[in-house]
């Protein structure tokens, strides 16, 4: 293995740090690292694996204002690529303008999730709560052989180097960007059409819009998505032919924002709305359907089926969970992280066009969430979803299931006691045939070595275990939103001899 540190950003947090997401596997990491030929240290490299796995992380450097939420961390990107057998990593902050900020100023300028937005050193921000500091450190897309990270509460999008991990700046998409309100966590990103779609929201009417960014990378769509006042969608899907965004009864209490206290409640009286667009369709055009009051941080994937649209992702059964018999004081302030608390399991939503109706069901008892599918078969009918089972009271996730939603199987792959996975990504075997022909990739904190490992599943035998494990530089801190980009969708991937080469350029 060769390895060079190259970066090394300045970290004010105290040695003596008690907070859990900013000790232990979340504790953040300061150097940037280049490593090349990385040691497998079980299994082999498959030699049909070819492109890169992309994750995104929060990576706190400054103590908070007052209360960290482990939202706020600024993003890193972890690259690990294979090529020929052999595999390359890379990590890189994102240079974010607040992050670049709160270097020169040696500590946090901006009021985080925990905090009151008065409460910020810097008046201006970002955010649709306003004065946050975009840490552009939640999820990462490859669109048009570029990466883009993007933040949870709408903010700018950074062009990120898929090869190295550098920031490129800010996407523009042409002039078009929407800077005044940003753009949400997830931008969707159609390979079949070389779209990306995306929402954006706020606290101003009408509190959502919806755009289309065409392959030549021109906002081509922009339209008003009105709601009854400020939501906080986090998701979105589309089909072949519709873009379906929501409005959930979860969001900021209307008494208490008017004192600018922004506090999630659950309105659990009101129905979960789901609104079905044209995807380049008018505001007139977009039909609303009801649903069960819940939330649904992800969805996995949706397909038009007949008159229907299918959607599939994760419902909150408990998406306001009380915290009764929960004695940890940390677990109790984050419960509204763990999986089991929100009782997230997958569910399919179908909304008939033609006859307005709806028809929801619980595809599974089993509570998972982050869940990825076959890049190829977004926005056509899935069989398979890949999603993480998480540790009791934490946010953190310990496996990867399988969900066959054909048969109802499941297969899953525990990572072993005190080792954290992240978002696993499905890489498409070069040449593959079929839904579940490749690999599954997840980047993992192995607290019993001290280490990080990038750990590849064959994903149609998850339950066998690791194909390859391969030692990264140091041991990274836990994290979430991940993507695959194969090869053949990055542009100078082939235009170099190997991996490396295509690194340097
Ligand atoms: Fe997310």
């Amino acid at each position: 293995m060769d390895i060079e540190v190259v970066g090394k950003l300045l970290s004010t947090l105290p040695a003596d740090d008690d907070h859990p997401y900013r000790t232990g596997p979340w504790r953040p990491q300061t150097t940037e690292w280049d490593a090349d030929d990385l040691q497998v240290i079980e299994g082999a490299i498959p030699p049909d694996l070819d492109g890169v796995y992309l994750r995104n992380t929060e990576n706190p450097l400054h103590p908070a204002i007052k209360n960290y939420h482990p939202f706020d961390g600024d993003g890193m990107i972890h690259v690990v690529g294979f090529r020929d057998g052999k595999a390359f990593y890379r990590n890189r902050f994102i240079r974010t303008d607040g992050m670049l900020a709160e270097q020169e100023a040696r500590q946090s300028l901006w009021a985080g999730m925990a905090e009151m937005p008065d409460w910020a050193v810097r008046e201006d921000g970002w955010g649709a709560r306003r004065r946050m500091k975009d840490a552009s450190s939640t999820d990462v897309v490859v669109h048009r052989g570029r990466a883009l990270t993007s933040f949870w509460m709408c903010g700018d999008l950074y062009r990120v180097d898929p090869f190295s991990a550098r920031t490129l700046g800010k996407e523009d998409w042409n002039g078009g960007f929407p800077y005044h309100l940003g753009v949400s966590a997830h931008p969707k990103v159609d390979d079949h059409t070389g779209e990306l779609l995306f929402f954006n929201y706020g606290k101003d009417a009408p509190y959502m819009h919806y755009g289309v960014v065409d392959e030549h990378n021109d906002l081509a769509h922009y339209i008003d998505v009105p709601l009854p006042g400020p939501r906080m969608p986090h998701d979105m899907a589309f089909t072949e032919n519709y873009a379906i965004l929501n409005d959930l009864p979860m969001f900021w209490d209307p008494e208490l924002l008017k004192h600018d206290i922004h506090l999630p409640k659950l309105h659990a009286d009101t129905p979960a709305r789901f609104a079905v667009i044209p995807r380049r369709g008018q505001t007139s055009d977009i039909t609303w359907f009801e649903a069960d009051p819940t939330y649904v941080l992800h969805f996995a994937n949706a397909y038009e089926d007949g008159d229907e649209i299918v959607l599939d992702g994760f419902y909150q059964g408990d998406p306001e969970p009380g915290g009764e018999g929960i004695t940890d004081k940390w677990q109790k302030a984050f419960r509204y992280l763990a999986l089991d608390h929100l009782q997230t399991r997958l569910h399919r939503w179908r909304f008939n066009m033609v006859t307005g109706a709806v028809r929801e069901e619980q595809l599974t008892d089993t509570i998972s969430e982050f869940g990825m599918i076959n890049g190829s078969v977004t926005a056509r009918p899935h069989r398979y979803v890949y999603a993480a089972s998480g540790v009791d009271g934490w946010f953190l996730f310990n496996g990867v299931v399988k969900h066959d939603l054909r048969t109802g199987a499941e297969e899953s792959f525990f990572l072993g006691d005190g080792v954290y996975g992240s978002e696993t990504s499905m890489a498409p075997r070069v040449g593959s045939s079929g839904e579940d022909d490749g690999y599954l990739i997840t980047i993992t904190t192995d607290m019993n070595d001290d280490a990080s490992y990038c750990v590849v599943l064959d994903a149609a035998r998850v339950s066998d275990g690791p194909v390859c494990k391969l030692r990264l530089p140091e041991r990274v801190s836990s994290g979430t939103h991940s993507t695959w980009a194969a090869g053949s969708e990055l542009r100078r991937w082939h235009e170099t001899d190997t991996a490396a080469a295509a690194v340097g350029l």
